[in-house]
C-alpha cells in the first residue's frame, strides 16, 4: 500500500493559506494546533503532536475528590481570602521545606491564577522597586507568553541564549548587563521550557551572588519542580533537594505550578513563593504605584488585589489536598510523572537514528535529562524548513525561533501527547522522512 506521507504539499500549502500562516516558526503555538487540526481532518490520519506542552496525565484522584468536597461544604457562594487559604500555604510552605530544604514563611506562600499570574503579579512590583532598575534580564530560552506580560505592561527586557554560557561563563555574561545598573530581576525557568537544560549548583550559585551584588530579584520559575528525572528528587524531606537560587540569595520569588506535577492545568493554580526577608523589605520607589511600600504587601494587597482578587477555594483545597499527600508520603508525584522521561529517551533516540541531531545537550559536562521537552535540529535545514517538511510526515512541533533562543535550526518536542503505545509510528514516520532528506 503506498505510504500516506509525505502529504502533498499543495494541500498543506492551501491549509497554511487559510490559516494566514506565512511562516510556521512565526505562528504561534495555538495556531500551529489549528494547522494540525486541519491536516489531521483533511488527511484522516493521527499526527504525532508535540507541539503544545500540555500534561498528559489524568490529575490525581486526591486533587478532584478534594475540589469536589470544598465546592459540596459551598465555598462557591463566598469570596476567597486574598492570601490563600491556610492549609493552601501551609502545605505549600511545608513543601518548600521538604522538598527543596528551604524556609519561607505561609504568608509568603500566596496562591494564584496559574504560574502565569505569578510572574505577572512579580514583574508589577519587582520592576518598580527602584527608580533606576526598570529592566528583567530573561536567561533565555524561554516561555514566549512572559515576555509579552512584559511587553503589555509597557515593562523593558533584555535577553540572551544561554547556550554560550554555561558554567563560569555564566557569570561575565550576567556581569556585562548588571554593569549598566538597570536590571531589576532575572528571570528563567528551571528545568527549562523549552530546552530542558538544568541549571548546576556552579550556576545557580552565580545566578545567587550577583543577585546580591547588585540587589537584582530572581523570578525562578519551577513550572516543571521535581521533573529532572536525573536524580530522585521526590523523598520528602531526604536529599537530593530540587535545586534553586533560594539557596544563594534571599532577593527571591519562585513560581509554583500545579499544571504540571499534578497535571491540574485546567484549575489555573500555581503560587508565588516570596523569600521571608524580601517579603519584609522596603522601598521607597514602589510609592510611585503603590499605597504600601513593601515587598510583600504590594504584591499581594495590590497586585494579586487588582488582578484576581483571590483564587478559587476550590482549587486551593484540591491542590492543598496534593501536596498534603506528597508531603505526607503518601504520594509519589515524581514516580506519577516519571514517564515522561521514559517516553523521552525512546523519542530521542528515535530522531537520532532517523539523522537528527541534539540542539541543547549537555548540562555542563552531563548529558541533558530526559523530561517533559527536547530539542532537535536536522543537518542542512534551519527550523522553518524543518518543521514544514516534518509536518508533511504527521509530525508536529513548534521552532525555538519564538523562544529567544539563538538556534534557528532547532524544534521543540513536548513529549506529554506521544503514549508509549505510539513510539514506533513516530519512528517509521522518521525513517521515512530520513530516505527522503539523505
Ligand atoms: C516555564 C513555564 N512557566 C509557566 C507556565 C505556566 O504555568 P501555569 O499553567 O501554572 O500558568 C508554563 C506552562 O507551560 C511554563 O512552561
Amino acid at each position: 500500500m503506498k505510504s500516506l506521507f509525505p502529504f502533498d504539499s499543495s494541500v498543506v500549502s492551501q491549509i497554511r493559506a487559510e490559516l494566514g500562516i506565512k511562516k510556521v516558526s512565526q505562528a504561534s503555538i495555538r495556531q500551529m494546533v489549528q494547522l494540525v487540526d486541519k491536516l489531521q481532518r483533511h488527511f484522516k490520519v493521527q499526527f504525532i503532536r508535540t507541539e503544545m506542552g500540555v500534561p498528559g496525565f489524568a490529575s490525581p484522584q486526591i486533587g478532584v475528590e478534594a475540589e469536589i468536597e470544598a465546592l459540596r461544604s459551598g465555598v462557591s457562594s463566598v469570596y476567597p481570602p486574598i492570601q490563600g487559604i491556610e492549609i493552601f500555604k501551609n502545605e505549600l510552605s511545608r513543601f518548600a521545606k521538604l522538598f527543596m530544604n528551604i524556609d519561607i514563611k505561609p504568608s509568603g506562600c500566596i496562591p494564584t491564577a496559574g504560574a502565569m499570574q505569578a510572574s505577572a503579579v512579580t514583574f508589577l512590583v519587582a520592576n518598580r522597586r527602584d527608580r533606576q532598575k526598570d529592566t528583567t534580564l530573561l536567561i533565555d530560552p524561554g516561555f514566549p507568553v512572559q515576555k509579552r506580560q512584559l511587553g503589555v505592561f509597557g515593562m523593558k527586557y533584555e535577553s540572551f541564549d544561554i547556550y554560550d554560557y554555561r558554567g563560569e561563563k555564566l557569570r561575565e555574561k550576567l556581569e556585562s548587563y548588571l554593569k549598566k545598573g538597570n536590571i531589576s530581576s532575572f528571570l528563567y525557568s528551571n528545568p527549562n521550557n523549552p530546552s530542558w537544560i538544568c541549571f548546576t549548583e556552579k550556576e545557580l550559585t552565580i545566578i545567587g551572588e550577583l543577585a546580591n551584588k547588585y540587589d537584582v530579584v530572581v523570578v525562578e520559575d519551577l513550572a516543571y519542580f521535581g521533573m529532572d528525572f536525573r536524580r530522585d528528587y521526590g523523598k520528602a524531606g531526604a536529599e537530593p533537594y530540587q535545586a534553586s537560587v533560594a539557596n544563594y540569595t534571599d532577593n527571591y520569588v519562585l513560581l509554583f505550578s500545579s499544571s504540571k506535577i499534578f497535571s491540574y492545568a485546567g484549575q489555573r493554580l500555581g503560587a508565588v513563593m516570596i523569600s521571608d526577608k524580601l517579603f519584609a523589605r522596603s522601598f521607597d520607589d514602589l510609592s510611585s504605584h503603590f499605597v504600601s511600600g513593601q515587598f510583600g504587601p504590594a504584591l499581594l494587597q495590590e497586585a494579586i488585589y487588582v488582578t484576581s482578587a483571590g483564587i478559587s477555594h476550590s482549587a486551593q483545597a484540591a491542590v492543598a489536598a496534593m501536596l498534603k499527600a506528597v508531603n505526607d508520603s503518601s504520594f509519589d508525584f515524581v514516580g506519577y510523572l516519571k514517564e515522561y522521561g521514559e517516553r523521552a529517551a525512546i523519542m530521542k533516540q528515535h530522531f537520532l537514528d532517523a539523522g537528527f541531531y541534539l540542539v541543547y545537550d549537555k548540562d555542563e559536562e552531563e548529558d541533558l535529562a530526559d523530561g517533559f521537552y527536547f530539542t532537535v535540529a536536522f543537518p542542512g535545514m534551519n527550523g522553518e524548513e524543518l518543521l514544514s517538511e516534518l509536518i508533511r510526515y504527521g509530525i508536529s512541533a513548534i521552532t525555538l525561533d519564538t523562544t529567544g533562543s539563538s538556534r534557528t535550526d532547532g524544534l521543540r518536542i513536548c513529549v506529554s501527547h506521544t503514549t508509549l503505545g505510539r513510539m514506533d509510528e513516530l519512528a517509521t514516520r522518521l525513517q521515512l522522512f530520513a530516505v527522503e532528506h539523505k
